[in-house]
């Protein structure tokens, strides 16, 4: 793996009114590295995703600490102006939501929402911009990418907007993406295609991930480094093997023993490659 830091986030806290509801977490993410966060409902990791992404409402939450972002140059996220983020969404980080609607304009065709975006940032014809979204669906498993690209978000179902949303957040190749439960709505099969070109992509874009899940299973076979959240702090940092062989913290041990042996081998890990 190449030595270099992506992303640092130093300490951060995140508060709502009185409520701490992220605690004083640090983690380092390195270049081509997917970092799972686990952890459970309502521990934190959406909200630190969204403090990650700059999408925390000043007036509602107050953030603390630093995120240290290292991509075209070394940036403090926590500080940086709305104009700055519109260059910074996309193309140093990207986020998967986990909820597709939330990212999908209503009443846009996807071909439309795709190409503005793709060309609002790239000199691109519109012929050559529809190839280049027609390729990023089929990457993401739609035989018929045209037919999706006609589509508004109502006509396709929640695990097709996952793989929409999908496609559309790796079209500006970002250095970071961040997948909030990126799969959730998928069936099995989806799911390990979707998984397993993601992992494929990551490695060609030459991209880290900061990958959000319940699934286990998904962290022992894409994971490089686990953290493990509860109630606002992380309690565990640690490289899959690591984790896998010495679970410490009680809840992480709690946690991994939810997961069938079958899985939890670390043949299973290694035969993937
Ligand atoms: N928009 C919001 N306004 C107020 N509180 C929020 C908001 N979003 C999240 N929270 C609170 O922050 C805490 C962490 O929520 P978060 O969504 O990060 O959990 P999570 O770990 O992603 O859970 P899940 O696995 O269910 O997605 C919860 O107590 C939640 O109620
Ligand atoms: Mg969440």
């Amino acid at each position: 793996m190449i030595d270099q830091m992506v992303l640092k986030v130093n300490n951060l806290t995140i508060k709502r009114g009185e409520n701490i509801l992220v605690n004083n977490i640090s983690f380092p993410i390195y270049k081509e590295e997917i970092f799972c966060l686990v952890g459970e409902s309502g521990s934190g990791k959406s909200i630190t995703s969204r403090a990650i992404m700059g999408l925390l409402h000043k007036s509602r939450f107050k953030v603390e600490g630093n995120i240290l972002l290292n991509t075209r140059k070394a940036m403090d996220l926590t500080k940086q102006t709305e104009k700055e983020w519109q260059k910074i969404r996309g193309e140093d980080i990207a986020l998967i939501y986990q909820n597709p609607t939330l990212a999908l304009h209503p009443f846009l065709k996807i071909g439309t929402q795709m190409t503005d975006m793709l060309r609002s940032r790239k000199e691109l014809s519109k012929k050559k911009a529809l190839e280049e979204i027609y390729k990023q669906l089929s990457l993401m498993n739609f035989p018929d990418p045209k037919k999706i690209a006609n589509s508004f978000p109502s006509q396709l179902s929640g695990g097709m907007n996952q793989r929409v949303m999908i496609s559309m957040s790796l079209l500006l190749r970002p250095a970071l993406l961040i997948a909030d439960e990126p799969t959730t709505g998928l069936d099995t099969i989806n799911q390990k295609k979707i998984i397993e070109r993601l992992v494929e992509l990551k490695e060609k874009y030459k991209m880290s991930i900061l990958f959000i899940t319940h699934d286990l299973r998904i962290v022992s076979q894409i994971a490089d480094k686990v953290a493990v959240m509860e109630d606002g702090q992380l309690v565990e940092v640690e490289p899959l093997s690591v984790i896998q062989k010495r679970p410490q913290h009680p809840y992480t041990k709690e946690l991994w023993k939810q997961l069938p042996d079958f899985w939890r081998k670390e043949e299973f890990h290694d035969s993937r490659s």
